[in-house]
């Protein structure tokens, strides 16, 4: 169950399940249309945050600022002013290579007193060059130092498959295929659970892993996985993998929601839900933007979002994307443009067996 908590409530308060249900704040997964739906006084909430509850009793914003692909030297200002109209939550990752960045800006917050390094969630993510059990720990801690943040809140394991040891971050061979390794990622994810167990992080997850894979994780997990992360918009709505991910308490992130529009990876020709002209009439008619649909549609899928934008405008307008309803049938609508198209491929690394999306493994 999914619970608005008002900041100044500790999630361990014992008044908290007196007020949570005085101001009748809860959510409910409404199984016939698949979707969650908030209340009457949660939209009354607007402009702060909604939670989800993590396995391990924590909680993650359900609107984050994503980061990737962002245009060097943008990031540190964009952090504050997310911050500046309410986010509390940052997707980052050491792949992206603005982690410091990131740092900067959330640390120039915490130094102007608007908030506390505990009312950040900061998520960050294991890179495929150190998913030798040796390296998991040296990698989580690099990262801790260079961002500047003392703990990473959510870490992922970035990708399943693993690239070759050492310092280049894209390992090639002369063909420009990403050297892999032979490492499962079920022995970095026992890795992973170390770091977690000595403090370093506070929670641990996956991203881009299918179902089945998944299931492999949690054969041999001892700590609860917290979080998946994958692609999800209306192209791609993945309900099996949603639906499982609920079964077994774990929380989904919706990376891309918007379509990665600028996407490096993206075939020019390609249409994105972002412009697709249902999304677009539909917003028409709720006087809201086409990104506040795309992003309001996971919310209430009880699917957490992280939409990147380095534009203090665009950033303020998703985190708007709290303060407005879609109906029923309107999420319906949504839900049937599934085509399963995906947008991030990494296709570079298709020659890995660990690849999940590579054509091989796709056919399976
Ligand atoms: N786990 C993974 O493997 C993985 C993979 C991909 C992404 N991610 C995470 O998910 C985040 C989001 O995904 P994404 O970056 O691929 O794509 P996205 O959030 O779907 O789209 C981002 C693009 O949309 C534009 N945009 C943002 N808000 C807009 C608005 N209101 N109106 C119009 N355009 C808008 C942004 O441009 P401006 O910046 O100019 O506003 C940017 O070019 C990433 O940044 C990253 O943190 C994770």
């Amino acid at each position: 169950m999914l619970r608005v908590i008002p900041r100044c409530v500790s999630a361990r308060s014992p008044v908290l399940p007196f007020l949570v249900s005085a101001i009748g704040v809860s959510i409910y997964f409404n199984q016939s249309i698949r979707s969650f739906v908030f209340s009457r006084s949660a939209r009354s909430m607007a402009s702060s945050n909604v939670y989800a509850d993590l396995p391990n009793g924590r909680k993650i914003p359900m609107l984050g600022l994503g980061t990737w692909n962002s245009k060097q030297g943008l990031l540190k200002t964009a952090v504050m002013s997310a911050i500046d109209v309410g986010y509390r939550h940052i997707d980052c990752a050491y792949d992206y290579q603005n982690y410091g960045e990131v740092g900067e800006g959330i640390r120039a917050k915490i130094a102007e007193g608007k908030v506390t390094r505990e009312d950040i969630f900061y998520t960050d993510k294991l890179w495929c060059t150190f998913h030798h059990p040796d390296d998991v720990e040296p990698a989580c801690r690099h990262t801790i130092e260079k961002t500047g943040l003392e703990y990473i809140d959510l870490w992922l394991m970035h990708w399943p498959m693993a690239f070759k040891r050492g310092d280049a971050q894209y390992p090639t061979d002369d063909k420009g295929n990403y050297f892999c390794e032979d490492i499962d990622y079920t022995e970095t994810w026992k890795a992973m659970e170390k770091v977690y167990e000595k403090g370093l992080v506070r929670a641990i997850g996956v991203s881009n892993l299918p179902l089945e894979w998944l299931q492999r994780v949690l054969d041999v997990s001892k700590v609860p996985i917290a979080n998946l992360q994958v692609e999800l918009h209306p192209y791609l709505t993945q309900v099996e993998l949603v639906e499982f991910c609920k079964s077994k308490g774990i929380t989904v992130t919706a990376y891309s929601p918007l379509g990665s529009p600028n996407s490096p990876d993206l075939d020019t020709n390609r249409s994105v839900p972002i412009d697709d002209p249902v999304v677009i009439e539909m917003a028409k008619k709720k006087g809201k933007t086409p990104a506040q649909i795309l992003i309001r549609f996971q919310m209430q899928r009880g699917i957490n979002v992280v939409p990147k934008s380095t534009n203090a405008t665009r950033i303020a307008e998703n985190f708007e994307s709290y303060n407005f309803e879609l109906t029923e049938g309107e999420m319906a609508e949504l839900l049937s443009l599934n085509k399963n198209m995906r947008f991030v491929k990494y296709h570079e690394s298709f020659n890995s067996p660990l690849h999940p999306f590579s054509p091989e493994n796709m056919k399976k």
